[in-house]
């Protein structure tokens, strides 16, 4: 795609975790373009994310949510928003099985919201994209073998997969429907900096700071396929230049774990690392119960966008992971304001229940 002078790109979400990471990388890479970040600053949207850029000229920041049509309909007329890059989302499987309410919000009616937006503001001819950040949960859950393809069937087994399938659906209805220019990407499971610590690896590694225990659900037998947030931006990036409208891309990092060597291998680098006796982050580890309808594993073939957009992931994972821990360490005072207020309220409930 060839951008033009006139171009207003709202991002969503990029208070998040690789929201943040999504609008900083656009912020540096198209001085010419205007960004613009729309975030409703629940429990993970967090503005210290991006303190480093919210002084830059062609970066602004509305605090708002995607379920307030009035205040969408505003921001297209008055920003004259030319593309969407879409990640607000409730994106925690466990917060999804306790509340499914929430993630219908903003995942299915937020994400209307915003194609409804699009629909009414764009007209024929105009240089447009509405690109939707989706997930490899839509897939399902695989056995010891296989791949998600682009083409694999929709199986989606949780709430909140439920929810990110059902956006899929209407996102891919309104291209069909309305000719709506339109592209999406399924990811795997991303790591690094920023990333709100109720998900596995920055849970983990704040409860080894504090040296509280570890919960590895059911056997720790599950496998995730991690990509560093910094190398999912960048396909991001590539996939809003290059895309074909209308196409599907599976971003993943060919890197599967299951949860209890990754587990180990995180105690293993933070042991070194907080110069602790090798072996005693790992006494710290607790079986606990396993997550409801828990799927066994996820991994993605990422070949079309080698073969078409020519992205490839571009670190390894024992050097993603180190730098991941350092960033931790180096930003106690981040873990300690994330981990108060509304998160901690949310945790009693689940262990107190
Ligand atoms: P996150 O929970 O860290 O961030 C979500 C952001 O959306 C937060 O800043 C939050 O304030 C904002 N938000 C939530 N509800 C909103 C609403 N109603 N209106 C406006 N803003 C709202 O999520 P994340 O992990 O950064 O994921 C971002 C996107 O990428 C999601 O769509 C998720 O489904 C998708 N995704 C995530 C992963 C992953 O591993 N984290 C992998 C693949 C795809
Ligand atoms: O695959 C992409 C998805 O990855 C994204 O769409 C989601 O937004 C993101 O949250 C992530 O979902 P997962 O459920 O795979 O991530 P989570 O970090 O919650 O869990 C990873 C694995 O670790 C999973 O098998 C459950 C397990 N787990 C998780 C937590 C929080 C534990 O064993 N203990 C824990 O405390």
């Amino acid at each position: 795609m060839s951008l033009k002078k006139e171009t207003n790109i709202l991002i969503t979400g990029g208070a998040g975790f690789i929201g943040s990471h999504v609008v900083r990388l656009f912020v540096e890479s198209f001085p010419e373009y205007k960004i613009i970040n729309l975030d409703a600053l629940t429990y993970a949207g967090n503005l210290e994310n991006l303190k480093d850029i919210e002084n830059r000229v062609n970066y602004e920041f509305i605090h708002g949510d995607i379920c307030d049509t009035e205040l969408l309909d505003s921001i297209f007329t008055e920003k004259k928003i030319t593309h969407v890059v879409h990640l607000a989302a409730e994106s925690h499987v466990d917060r999804s099985i306790t509340d499914p309410l929430a993630f219908v919000k903003t995942n299915v009616i937020g994400t209307v919201n915003l194609l409804q937006a699009a629909r009414k503001h764009w007209k024929e001819g105009e240089e447009h994209l509405f690109y939707h950040v989706s997930t490899d949960e839509v897939y399902g859950s695989l056995g010891d073998e296989g791949f998600f393809y682009e083409t694999t069937a929709y199986d989606p087994r949780s709430p909140y997969s439920a929810s990110k399938a059902s956006s899929d659906h209407f996102v891919r209805a309104y291209h069909h429907t309305y000719g709506l220019p339109i592209v999406i990407s399924n990811c795997s499971n991303n790591y690094g900096p920023n990333h709100f610590p109720e998900k596995l690896i920055p849970l983990m590694i704040n409860n080894i700071i504090h040296k509280k225990s570890l919960p590895v659900y059911g056997e720790g037998k599950n496998v995730r396929d991690w990509l560093y947030v910094k190398d999912h931006a960048e396909a991001i990036k590539q996939i809003f230049l290059k895309g074909k409208v209308g196409e599907t891309y599976n971003v993943g990092g060919h890197n599967e774990w299951t949860n209890i060597d990754l587990v180990h291998l995180l105690c293993e680098i933070m042991d070194e690392k907080l110069g602790r006796e090798q072996g005693s982050s790992k006494e710290l580890i607790t079986f606990v119960k396993d997550r409801a309808g828990h799927d066994l594993r996820y991994a993605i073939d990422a070949t079309k966008l080698k073969e078409e957009i020519g992205w490839e992931p571009s670190l390894q994972f024992e050097e993603g992971l180190s730098l991941t821990v350092d960033w931790f360490l180096e930003n106690k005072g981040w873990l300690e304001n994330v981990t108060s207020g509304a998160y901690l309220d949310y945790y009693k409930d689940t262990y107190e229940s």
